[in-house]
């Protein structure tokens, strides 16, 4: 690679993916929070979802993104997903030589901080429910916190439906959440990146007693902190009419472009189609 050509470090874009359009609600808080900053978005919507899927499978997947991002040239990469998060981060850290972030650390620490009576619940999909990373990383925090999980698969295809404030969603909610509200928790992190669409649901059937965790929030901080550390921060505005933030899918582009403009409201132009296969 001839560095000449490459833009300084600080100025190159971060890399997001997830396996679909859940991880917009990472990028949308990394563009609130760190609003200089450029994005490279990839969401992988011919082979969604992960949360069903086997270890090694979510990890070649991931690999293969990380490739087509760091032939980006991104500075860094958010892992925008909890569920290859779950499975694949430590392999990508690993392997990088580029700092790597994941939403379940994050989201652990918040958790921990927040709770008064050591009780969380998570609610994620079976995949990270299954790996039982939050409850190790929830411990090592907090040794004695209780920590309660539920795999909720069915709300992916809710909030894909555009389902968010429906009430079969309400009611399914209410099943999943049941046995939560059982165990007397005052956190529940919110383990899957889809969820934070159907909060404003989850806060109603949980109570004002129980916060809701995004570990969204908490991710980009995060990644604020440590661009700083790494002198990665961009201090300049990106001038008009640069291509700030750019989109990749691996299928159904359309689809993916009207969803991401109801949830990140910057005028999304265009989503770009990529053969992930490819990397
Ligand atoms: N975005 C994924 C997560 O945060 C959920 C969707 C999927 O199953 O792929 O775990």
């Amino acid at each position: 690679m001839n560095e000449d050509k490459l833009e300084p470090l600080e100025k190159r874009p971060i890399g997001v993916f997830d396996s679909g359009v859940g991880g917009l609600t990472v990028a949308k808080e990394i563009m609130r929070q760190i609003p200089n900053e450029s994005i490279i978005y990839f969401g992988d919507t011919a082979r969604v979802p992960y949360g069903s899927k086997s270890k090694e499978t979510v990890t070649r997947f991931s690999r293969q993104i990380v490739r087509f991002l760091q032939a980006h040239d991104v500075k860094t990469i958010v892992v925008a997903c909890n569920t290859a998060s779950a499975y694949a981060l430590e392999e990508l850290e690993n392997e990088c030589d580029i700092p790597v972030i994941g939403v379940v650390k994050p989201g652990a620490k918040a958790a921990a901080e927040v709770t008064r009576n050591g009780r969380i619940g998570v609610i994620a999909t079976e995949a990270t429910i299954g790996s039982k990373i939050y409850n190790q990383y929830i411990k090592e925090l907090t040794p004695d916190a209780m920590i309660y999980g539920k795999a909720c698969p069915l709300f992916v295809p809710l909030v894909e439906e555009g389902l968010w404030q429906d009430p079969v969603t309400e009611e399914i909610a209410r099943r999943y959440l049941m046995e939560l509200i059982d165990c007397d928790i005052d956190t529940l992190i919110l383990g899957c990146t889809h969820y934070p669409l159907i909060r404003s649901t989850l806060g109603r059937i949980m109570g004002n007693n129980v916060t809701l965790v995004n570990p969204a929030y908490e991710t980009a901080r995060e990644l604020r902190q440590m661009l700083e550390r790494k002198g990665l921060l961009n201090r300049e505005t990106p001038g008009l009419g640069a291509n700030q933030y750019q989109f990749y899918v691996s299928d159904a582009a359309e689809k993916f472009k009207q969803f991401a403009n109801s949830i990140i409201k910057y005028g999304i132009l265009s989503a770009k189609l990529v053969n992930i296969e490819d990397y």
